[in-house]
């Protein structure tokens, strides 16, 4: 049976972006009885941004409530996190030795923050989180990673990082493969339209929260920049609201040039309120669904987790093994 393995990082409450790129889609396939899969919380990843510890086990616990609010069905697949499993910290520390210093310098997340800081004070665990993430992925010999378009260069370094290793020891890993939807792997800041639409931002004027109650989603998709002319097309020199187009064509189900048809000659304003109220009804059900979940004397989660785990262990200690054999570690 093919496997899918992806998950999502519980440094802030998850976004619109997350939701588009990625949770939308796992919610969708996590029933296909054809696949196992497996979403979970990468927590060790998040370490890197120092979080407060009552903070960072509150988002977590909220993360594996907003992948069930977005349909991961927990019964059929696995959700865990990433701590859970003390695999995922021991293949990194063999897999360090798969990978060059080069092709961690190649990657775009760590150049960027680099770029705004400088290398020398940022730490080791930003440096090496692709291959805590090709730990991730390679323990469960996962065929596909499911990801939005900023993950994909890691995914292509965790394919490399499986094949020298398989040259080297013999078949070990199976090669993953990322699979990119074609509409919405890069939703970008409202308010931004160069940059993404991340969590981690200070300010997240133009970033829509899954936890944003309807005021708010409202708010920021009515304050959204625009770009000059008032046609509602997507174009390259109309970054703005080809995002907004992109966000309401996912949600909605619609083409964009069905889209484009519909709001010929009405400008901005009438788009973008239809477009608040699409998202306001799409994010409302998920939100309550996750509300439901958090709230006290509710264990579905730590079933889930459980659940999770348990699966999550017998296939990565068994890699492990294998792993540990081929190297000559006792
Ligand atoms: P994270 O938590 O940043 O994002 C989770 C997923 O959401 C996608 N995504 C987006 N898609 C479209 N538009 C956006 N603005 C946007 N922002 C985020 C991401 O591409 C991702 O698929 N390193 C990963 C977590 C991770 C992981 C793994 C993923 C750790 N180990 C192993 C897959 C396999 C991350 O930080 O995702």
């Amino acid at each position: 049976m093919k496997r899918v393995v992806s998950g999502v990082k519980p440094t802030g409450d998850p976004t619109l972006g997350n939701y588009i790129g990625a949770m939308k889609r796992w919610g969708e396939m996590s029933r296909d009885p054809e696949r196992e899969h497996f979403f979970f919380v990468p927590n060790l990843h998040a370490l890197n941004v120092r979080p407060d510890p009552e903070e960072l086990h509150r988002l977590t616990r909220s993360a594996v409530a907003w992948l069930v609010a977005c349909g991961v069905d927990h019964d059929h697949s696995y959700i865990f996190a990433q701590s859970q499993i003390p695999a995922h910290s021991e293949l990194t520390w063999i897999l360090n030795n798969y990978t060059t210093i080069g092709e961690l310098n190649r990657m775009t997340q760590f150049k960027d923050k680099s770029l705004k800081q400088g290398p020398e004070g940022q730490l080791v665990g930003l440096y090496d989180y692709p291959v805590l993430m090709a730990a991730d992925i390679l323990l469960y010999d996962a065929d596909e990673v499911p990801v939005g378009d900023d993950q994909k260069q890691h995914v292509e370094l965790t394919r490399d990082i499986a094949t020298r290793f398989n040259n080297l020891h013999g078949e070990t890993f199976k090669v993953p493969q990322p699979t990119v939807q074609t509409e919405g792997a890069r939703i970008m800041d409202l308010q931004d339209p160069t940059k993404k639409m991340s969590k981690s931002d200070d300010d997240l004027s133009g970033c829509i929260l899954l936890m944003d109650d309807d005021k708010a989603i409202e708010r920021k998709i009515m304050r959204a920049v625009t770009d000059s002319g008032s046609q509602v097309t997507a174009a390259a020199d109309k970054p703005a609201v080809t995002n907004l187009l992109v966000i309401y064509s996912v949600l909605s189900g619609r083409p964009i040039t069905e889209l484009e048809e519909a709001y010929a000659g009405r400008g901005y304003g009438d788009f973008k309120r239809d477009l608040a109220e699409l998202a306001v009804h799409a994010l409302k059900p998920l939100r309550h669904s996750h509300e439901q979940l958090m709230r006290e004397g509710n264990d579905k989660i730590d079933k889930a987790l459980e659940h999770g785990w348990w699966r999550a262990s017998e296939l990565a200690n068994a890699k492990l093994g294998e792993v540990k054999e081929k190297l000559g570690l006792i």
